[in-house]
């Protein structure tokens, strides 16, 4: 585990205080079947080095062990499956680098370790693709991205959804200032959108739901869907 304080300034500058294990541990104890669903999607707003998504992934990738490890092709899978499904978005950029690290290091010391000699540097390159995508630098507060400085961009946090069925993945990419607005207010029925702007409130980033015709949000991009070993090439 990481060391809890980096440097007084971090503290000043960023609250950089990360949680200790103990902490960490017994927070998730508080969802554990969360913690415990392979494909449940987490996303930490301020996950430092991911002290919380390490964990996240350690206990996910337990029970994908548990379930799958006599198949090597069902646990590369559903491994996948397992960290993509894990999202964060951290200030630092050093921050930033270390977590999507940690969080490789972590599947991939369990994939070799399953798979053995099947273990490739094909998908290897697809969990490293995932968390280049999954574990943003940017702003929680603004939902920008931001330079290597810290400072916003213009440019919004957009984050893959990738929805698996069987084999095949489908990436759909959505707003972060959207999808948290649909939380934030109970309907979104009621909500005025605006043709004007580039806001989380603009008509464009949001369709109604055929079923209960209220307003969801609406993907920025949609890739076709395709073999969950070919991702790397929606690029
Ligand atoms: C208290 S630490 C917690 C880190 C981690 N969640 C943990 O529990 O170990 C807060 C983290 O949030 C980051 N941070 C501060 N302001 C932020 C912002 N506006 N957007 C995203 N991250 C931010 C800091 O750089 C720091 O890594």
């Amino acid at each position: 585990m990481s060391n809890q304080v980096k440097s007084k300034q971090r503290v000043v500058d960023h609250g950089e205080v990360f949680t200790s294990e103990r902490e960490v541990n017994a927070m998730l104890d508080l969802v554990k079947q969360e913690t415990e669903r392979i494909d449940s999607r987490f996303l930490e707003p301020a996950c430092g080095d991911g002290n919380f998504l390490a964990e996240i992934l350690k206990r996910k990738l337990q029970i994908v062990k548990q379930t799958y490890k006599k198949s090597f092709s069902e646990y590369e899978k559903y491994s996948i499956v397992a960290l993509s499904s894990i999202y964060g978005v951290e200030l630092l950029f050093d921050n930033t680098l270390t977590c999507q690290k940690r969080l490789f290091d972590i599947w991939n010391n369990e994939y070799s370790s399953v798979c053995k000699n099947t273990a490739n540097d094909k998908c290897r390159k697809i969990a490293q693709h995932i968390l280049s995508l999954n574990i943003l630098c940017g702003n929680a507060l603004s939902m920008k991205r931001v330079d290597e400085n810290g400072k916003d961009l213009e440019e919004p946090i957009i984050f893959a959804e990738w929805s698996f069925v069987g084999d095949k993945v489908k990436r759909r990419d959505f707003r972060l200032d959207v999808l948290l607005k649909e939380n934030e207010d109970e309907s979104m029925y009621n909500t005025q959108l605006s043709i004007f702007g580039d806001t989380a409130d603009s008509l464009d980033y949001w369709e109604i739901d055929p079923v209960t015709n209220n307003p969801i949000p609406k993907a920025v991009k949609e890739y076709p869907m395709i073999d969950y070993r070919s991702i790397v090439e929606y690029e």
